[in-house]
């Protein structure tokens, strides 16, 4: 039986890792795409080459041809810039969107059938670009960020208790950045609220460092951005698409009235499966988690409203 086809586009340190990722764990074979010359065929070659040692028969391909990447299973885009130290996301927004615009609506050409996952920042407005420029159903154009959010929370509540990460979920609702809305209540070590575990104070100290995630890494490696963590939120995202396993994981999804909120891609539940986003979970949220999230929400529409005011004089300037 042929394999899933996945391509990851753009060959950096989140897509290189990636699809090496996907490859390992034999999800799928990959199309390995960027813009410079040489960079996703050595690459990918290189990847190919670490095949029989890892014990898997995935193809990885790397090219500059967007029409290699025909009929894919699930489209990554990760190609942008990634922000240095001392830049926001936001300083990001006109030039990622020009180039998530410009590869989107070619691979969404080559594969109409795809499940496209944005990870480019600024991840929500990325995600309105990529909906915009594929043309494709809402429920197939899907931004990660929240389970790297929710991955974060989970280490630093695990290191703070001293327990195993893997008993511990967490919540994180809104858009990726400094207004995500971390909802402890819903966070979980084996099934009891860290609200019944930790003083408040503590709690709120992990939420601070969640919401400075991105940045605490930046200010670390001095040059780049994460990329093992958000690779391996990535990679469980396509799994789940893939394996069609109807998890419940928190993505970026076009809201339609949900939490208040419309035609907005914001952080919520949802529910994946091999047709891309199966339901949109909401939750009742209390009036200060609501208002934390109506507060992400809105800077979400302030940068898609930026982004189209850009949009418009880089049009008028010819
Ligand atoms: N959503 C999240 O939670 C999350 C987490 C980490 C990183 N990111 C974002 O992911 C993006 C990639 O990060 P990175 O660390 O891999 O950066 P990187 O600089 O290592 O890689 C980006 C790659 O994109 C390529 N590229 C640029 N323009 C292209 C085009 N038109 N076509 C094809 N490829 C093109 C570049 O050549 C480069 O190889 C950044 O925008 C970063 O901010 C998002």
């Amino acid at each position: 039986m042929a394999h899933p086809k996945v391509t990851v586009i753009g060959a950096g340190n989140v897509g290189a890792t990636t699809a090496q990722r996907i490859a390992e764990a034999g999800l799928a074979d990959v199309v390995l795409v960027d813009i410079v010359e040489g960079l996703p065929q050595g690459k990918a070659l290189d990847m190919a080459e670490a095949a029989p040692v890892m014990g898997h028969d995935m193809h990885i391909v790397g090219t500059n041809d967007s029409a290699d990447t025909a009929d894919s299973d699930v489209i990554v885009v990760t190609s942008g810039l990634a922000r240095q130290p001392g830049m926001s996301r936001d300083d990001l927004l006109s030039k990622n969107a020009g180039i998530v615009r410009s590869v989107v609506s070619q691979a969404a050409k080559h594969s109409p059938e795809a499940v496209l996952i944005i990870v480019t920042n600024p991840l929500d407005a990325m995600c309105h670009v990529a909906l915009e420029a594929s043309g494709l159903p809402p429920e197939r154009v899907i931004g990660m960020a929240g389970v790297l959010d929710t991955a974060r929370f989970r280490t630093f509540i695990a290191q703070e208790l001293e327990v195993s990460v893997t008993n511990v979920d967490a919540f994180v609702l809104g858009g990726h950045g400094d207004t995500m809305v971390p909802l402890p209540r819903y966070s979980t070590v084996g099934g009891v609220p860290i609200t019944e575990l930790l003083p408040s104070e503590r709690i709120e100290r992990l939420v601070t460092r969640t919401r400075n995630g991105g940045a605490e890494i930046v200010a670390l490696l001095k040059t780049g951005s994460a990329y093992y963590a958000p690779a391996a939120s990535t990679y469980q995202m396509v799994d789940a698409i893939l394996g069609d396993r109807h998890r419940i994981l928190p993505c970026a999804a076009l809201l339609q009235g949900q939490y208040g909120a419309r035609d907005l891609f914001v952080g919520v539940p949802v529910q994946l499966g091999r047709r891309g986003i199966e339901k949109i979970i909401e939750i009742e949220l209390l009036p200060d988690e609501a208002t934390a999230f109506a507060a992400s929400a809105d800077s979400v529409k302030q940068l898609v409203t930026r982004m189209a005011e850009l949009a418009a004089e880089a049009k008028a300037a010819g």
